[in-house]
């Protein structure tokens, strides 16, 4: 059973603002996700059955929820399936037909976009998988199979906890459809907690360097790409710096001409490539760029770069749960350090209700 949620008794319970208590909340809110979809033993086999039998996986979703579902997107087409990331308001690019089975993924389960393209997409036939995190939602109650996060209300814009629940969700998705064990997340709890607590010194200090420099670059590589993407949301979406997220290795083809002294380059590496990251960071630095490497399992630089930060992930696949923490908090603080509110950012709405 989900959580009913009481937005009204919301409180702050003594944080600062609603976005430390939700990123301090994540990896409690990853572990409950985890334990809530494994209950649900008949649902997640009617998923699998629905992913399996499908010509194609089409992932459906905006903002962080897109980025979240990239990174799903990445684990199935490595694994062989015909799987396709699709922006809601980009919908109408793609014809569905009955073969296709569709994941739409929407924290809020309002997105007006998000479930404009789902009922196009069941009006062609297709079958429809939804992951919200919230019961009763217009997204559930049109799909076929409504599977949820149990993150809890959030109640800060910009999305955390949401994302690092739905990226739990989609990782435990993922390893059922490749037939692998998910016993190593059971590690994902102390893994987003303890990144949690090893980053959150150095986070304060980039946030603080980033607040005050105009534009930025996200870069990474494989999984790291949907973070990267999520990083550079999330740091726009709060501290109003302009950032772009590339795969680090087209940062060669155009990004580098921005380069100069002091330009800031993020890194983040899932620990899968880090030979070619390890040149993609000489490439920025031959161009005096500043540069920060957040590292998941094995570290980039060969000598010790006091720029880079390694977290510790017992299984390679927690990755992607471990970097959440930073790429949230630098947009924190980085925003902190500007004097904005971080939960309630200019020209944004929680949920977007038009098109
Ligand atoms: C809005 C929010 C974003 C969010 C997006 C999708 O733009 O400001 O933070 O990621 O909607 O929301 P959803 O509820 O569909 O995940």
């Amino acid at each position: 059973i989900v959580q009913q949620f009481d937005k009204t008794s919301a409180s702050l319970q003594g944080y600062e603002s609603f976005m430390m208590k939700e990123i301090r909340e994540s990896w409690g809110a990853v572990r409950d996700t985890l334990t809530g979809l494994l209950k649900e033993n008949e649902l997640l086999n009617k998923t699998i059955k629905a992913i399996e039998r499908a010509k194609r996986v089409i992932i459906v979703a905006a903002g962080t929820s897109y980025n979240a579902g990239l990174l799903f997107t990445i684990r199935l087409q490595r694994a062989g399936f015909n799987a396709i990331s699709v922006i809601a308001s980009e919908h109408n690019n793609l014809r569905t037909n009955q073969d296709d089975t569709v994941l739409v993924i929407s924290q809020s389960g309002e997105t007006m976009d998000s479930l404009i393209a789902l009922k196009k997409y069941k009006n062609n036939g297709s079958f429809i998988i939804s992951l919200t995190n919230t019961l009763g939602n217009s997204i559930s109650s049109y799909s076929d199979i409504a599977l949820h996060t149990r993150a809890g209300p959030e109640i800060g814009v910009a999305a955390t906890k949401t994302f690092t629940s739905q990226v739990g969700a989609l990782m435990l998705l993922s390893s059922l459809l490749l037939n692998e064990s998910v016993d190593y997340l059971k590690e994902a709890e102390s893994v987003i907690a303890n990144s949690f607590s090893k980053v959150i010194g150095y986070t304060k200090i980039i946030g603080s360097e980033l607040s005050k420099k105009p534009s930025l670059y996200y870069l990474g590589k494989g999984l790291g790409v949907p973070l990267a993407m999520e990083g550079a949301l999330k740091i726009k979406e709060i501290a109003y710096v302009h950032a772009e997220a590339y795969p680090a290795g087209e940062s060669k083809h155009g990004p580098i001409a921005l380069v100069e002294n002091g330009f800031p380059v993020i890194f983040l590496n899932n620990g899968e490539f880090t030979d070619e990251l390890y040149n993609n960071v000489m490439e920025m630095e031959s161009r005096h760029a500043k540069t920060y490497v957040i590292s998941a399992g094995s570290k980039i630089s060969t000598n010790n770069n006091q720029n880079e930060i390694v977290l510790d992930v017992p299984d390679p696949r927690l990755s992607p749960l471990a970097l959440a923490p930073p790429i949230q908090l630098i947009a924190y603080y980085a925003a902190k350090e500007r004097g904005a509110n971080p939960d309630r950012p200019r020209n944004l709405a929680k949920t977007v209700t038009v098109r």
